[in-house]
């Protein structure tokens, strides 16, 4: 395996040895100082990165890696887009910040162009920090719309850190958040690799899926529940598209129920599955989209709901109760301005739909004839999971769900010192770099998974 040539200098204009001096500076501080998310403290040793540019990023000795991560798959427009930059800097020039009650242009405009791209009548923002938040948010104003407390969300899902967000979230990290009062209900989606359904096709998993949907509802009852919250692919759990009418069977079981259906945007929306929102492959409109991360490629926190006429009607002579110092800052909004014009003005929309189609599915595909240890490719656009597994026959995954393996840890060593920074969850590692990717850096990152892959291979079961 051959580590990727180091450069002299970087593309900040820094020399590569001073770089490296600062970046044992910075890794020695982050050890002493910095409290990670989600991390036994003493067990990690972060990678120290010095610079990013377009697809790529620095890591502290200097080598070039290919981020097929998009960090925690939010660079959309890549590193550094010189446009989003310029943007910050000139808002920072004109004003950093100023209180959510008053209108400043960024957040205007930033409203307007989120309102424009997302489906029906979804023509208020409100912006918050991040996913979580919008999430939490999100709930309460379904909460206080229908006067019902109860929320449903599917196992396989991930909706944020915090209380309300992590106690929607159908992953491992919930469990020791969950203290069985959060008035959150889970159920199966549709996972035809993994069926809970005994499916043997897609039609079979949507049916299914939806009738065991609307079963729970019904035991539950369905004049307590506020909200069903799905994203619209799933992430982090493993991008499983939603198999065909499942998630126009979710909107008409909503309607039926009167229950307001939330789509989780934070990660698949603006570009990341080759349309401007995931859901925009089903042709549904949900009561409310949450997003961030993509919005303005995370340059600055930023997230937000995008409401419906009918859910906003609800706050028109009642206060809505919820606000943020933050709500709409304005060097965040400004990127999202410029972010989202650059994916319009660079067709960065339509690059993340085609390499997806012509690229990376295929690409991946031919993996998986040629690696055994693959189980299964999906996703979309520039939003791609491949399963590992021990074997194929009994999909026996090559890490434990909720945990991770000496296999999974050696091959996402591997894609590292070749040069490749993947996103790996479990069993999985996932292609999911910019949208901006180019055809060449796709190929690169597939040539390196090919190479890494024998790896795994050689991990199966005998
Ligand atoms: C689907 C989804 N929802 C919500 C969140 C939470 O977003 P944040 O980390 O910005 O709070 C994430 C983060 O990964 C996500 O993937």
């Amino acid at each position: 395996m051959t580590t990727t040539v180091s450069q002299d200098i970087l593309p900040t204009g820094q020399s590569l040895d001073g770089a490296r001096a600062e970046g044992e500076r910075t890794y020695a501080l982050d050890r002493a100082h910095v409290f990670h998310s989600w991390s036994a403290q003493e067990q990690i040793s972060p990678m120290t990165i010095l610079a990013s540019e377009g697809s790529y990023v620095w890591d502290g000795t200097g080598n070039r890696l290919l981020d097929f991560s998009s960090q925690l798959v939010n660079t959309n427009v890549g590193h550094q887009h010189p446009k989003v930059v310029a943007a910050i800097q000139e808002q920072a020039a004109k004003l950093c910040t100023i209180a959510p009650q008053y209108a400043n242009d960024a957040r205007s405009e930033a409203a307007r162009l989120i309102a424009e791209r997302t489906p029906g009548d979804l023509n208020k923002v409100f912006f918050t920090n991040g996913g979580a938040d919008a999430n939490e948010h999100a709930v309460r104003m379904a909460r206080l719309h229908t006067g019902r407390y109860k929320v449903l969300s599917r196992y396989r899902s991930y909706h944020g850190g915090t209380d309300t967000a992590i106690n929607l979230t159908g992953d491992p990290r919930r469990w020791p958040n969950d203290y069985g009062n959060s008035g959150v209900v889970h159920f199966h989606g549709p996972f035809l690799y993994r069926s809970q359904f005994h499916a043997e096709n897609e039609q079979q998993e949507t049916e299914r899926a939806l009738e065991h949907l609307d079963q729970l509802i019904r035991l539950e009852g369905p004049n307590s529940i506020a909200a069903i919250v799905l994203e619209s692919v799933p992430g982090t759990a493993g991008i499983m598209v939603p198999s065909p009418g499942y998630m126009a069977g979710v909107r008409e079981i909503c309607d039926r129920y009167g229950i307001v259906f939330i789509a989780d945007e934070v990660m698949s929306g603006f570009g990341r599955t080759g349309k401007w929102f995931a859901i925009d492959h089903f042709d549904v409109v949900p009561d409310l989209i949450t997003f961030a991360k993509g919005v303005n490629s995370g340059y600055v926190p930023l997230g937000g709901v995008a409401i419906s006429e009918k859910i906003a009607a609800t706050f028109a002579n009642r206060p809505y109760p919820g606000g943020l110092t933050y709500s709409g800052h304005p060097l965040a909004t400004a990127a999202a301005v410029a972010t989202i014009n650059a994916m319009e003005d660079e067709r960065i929309v339509e690059n993340a739909s085609r390499i997806g189609a012509e690229i990376l599915g295929p690409g991946l595909r031919g993996l998986a004839d040629r690696h055994p240890s693959i189980g299964e490719v999906r996703g979309l656009g520039v939003f791609w999971a491949i399963e590992l597994v021990a074997d194929r026959a009994t999909k026996e995954p090559l890490a434990p769900y909720g945990a991770s393996s000496p296999a999974m840890n050696e091959v996402i060593a591997a894609c590292r010192a070749g040069g490749l920074l993947p996103f790996a969850n479990f069993n999985r590692i996932h292609a999911v770099p910019p949208c901006t990717v180019t055809e060449a850096e796709a190929r690169e990152g597939l040539a390196i998974l090919d190479t890494v892959l024998d790896i795994a291979d050689a991990h199966r079961a005998s």
